[in-house]
């Protein structure tokens, strides 16, 4: 048996797709436990699986961050209780990471606080596409090793498979890092519009003035899908230049509220997703890539 296949792994929310597909990269053996609510809202966490001296591993997408956070570090220090050797957290979407400043006077810059505790509770951490935009690393927020992963291939090649003509294009100047490698792996033209937001679901888009001929499929690309706002308006400005419907991929799917009927109202012809965050738009499997990302974490 191999270094890596004697991990045991714990996936306390899924996703099962996700959580089959990189248990089955990595070749881990299924963590066997509980996590429940008592009647008063803590959290009651029992590991049946013998875990001293194992290299443990939990897969939480942290999407909802804010109701998975005690029950996740509860779970971690409760295999470190048992005796663990290695608690790394995959998270293929790592949230608080675009609260990256002060914007406003009194705002706390809570990326930094979220890293400090899930440094303090976890050996490593792997995830996928985080949104650094201020912060250069996620070295510059983590005191623990970090890998991150990139979905721009698996956008790029199911692009390549599904879409005639695609002109690929990021909604502002932070996606540019994103639509870049996904062009020029689809071999496709990209470009970069310029957004302003004036509140949660209030942005506007601005286009640059020289896109290639509407015969192209707009296809758009970003990291995060929250509330659709911003997917929604590129979709509209580009119908308003004669393209046809546009089809929206986003690394992370976090569907807030409208967000789907939104985009449906700004006419998209289709959405597409990793299963990072479970959802039914999910079409790209991210747990290989995560597996990968791993191997090198790992402690032998
Ligand atoms: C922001 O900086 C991100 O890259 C996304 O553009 C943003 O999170 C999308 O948010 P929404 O879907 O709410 O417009």
């Amino acid at each position: 048996m191999s270094a890596i296949s004697a991990s045991l792994l714990f996936a306390p929310w899924g996703p099962d797709g996700l959580a089959r597909s990189f248990g089955a990269a990595l070749g881990a053996e299924q963590g066997v436990f509980t996590l429940r609510e008592f009647p008063d809202g803590e959290s009651h966490v029992q590991v049946q699986s013998a875990c001293a001296g194992r290299r443990c591993v939990i897969l939480a997408s942290l999407d909802h961050p804010n109701s998975k956070i005690v029950p996740l570090l509860l779970l971690a220090d409760t295999l470190r209780d048992l005796g663990a050797t290695h608690i790394a957290l995959v998270a293929p979407y790592l949230s608080y990471m675009r609260q990256d400043k002060r914007f406003h006077d009194g705002e706390g810059v809570t990326s930094r606080y979220f890293a400090s505790w899930l440094s303090r509770h976890f050996d490593s951490l792997v995830t996928m596409d985080p949104h650094l935009h201020r912060h250069p690393t996620l070295d510059a927020i983590y005191s623990i090793p970090s890998r991150v992963v990139h979905a721009a291939p698996l956008l790029a090649d199911w692009i390549a498979a599904n879409v005639s003509r695609p002109l690929i294009i990021g909604p502002d100047s932070e996606s540019e890092q994103w639509v870049r490698e996904v062009g020029a792996r689809a071999g496709a033209p990209y470009a970069v519009a310029a957004k302003t937001r004036r509140g949660d679901r209030d942005v506007s888009i601005e286009l640059p003035a020289n896109l290639p001929d509407a015969s192209h499929t707009p296809v758009l690309v970003d990291d995060i899908l929250s509330t659709g706002r911003t997917l929604a308006a590129v979709a509209r400005q580009l119908h308003d230049r004669g393209y046809p419907p546009a089809i929206c991929m986003a690394v992370h799917g976090l569907f807030c509220g409208d967000a789907e009927a939104e985009l449906q109202r700004a006419g998209v012809a289709q959405i597409i997703t990793t299963n990072a965050v479970a959802h039914a738009t999910n079409a790209l499997d991210a747990g290989p890539l995560l597996a990968q990302g791993l191997r090198g974490l790992l402690p032998v």
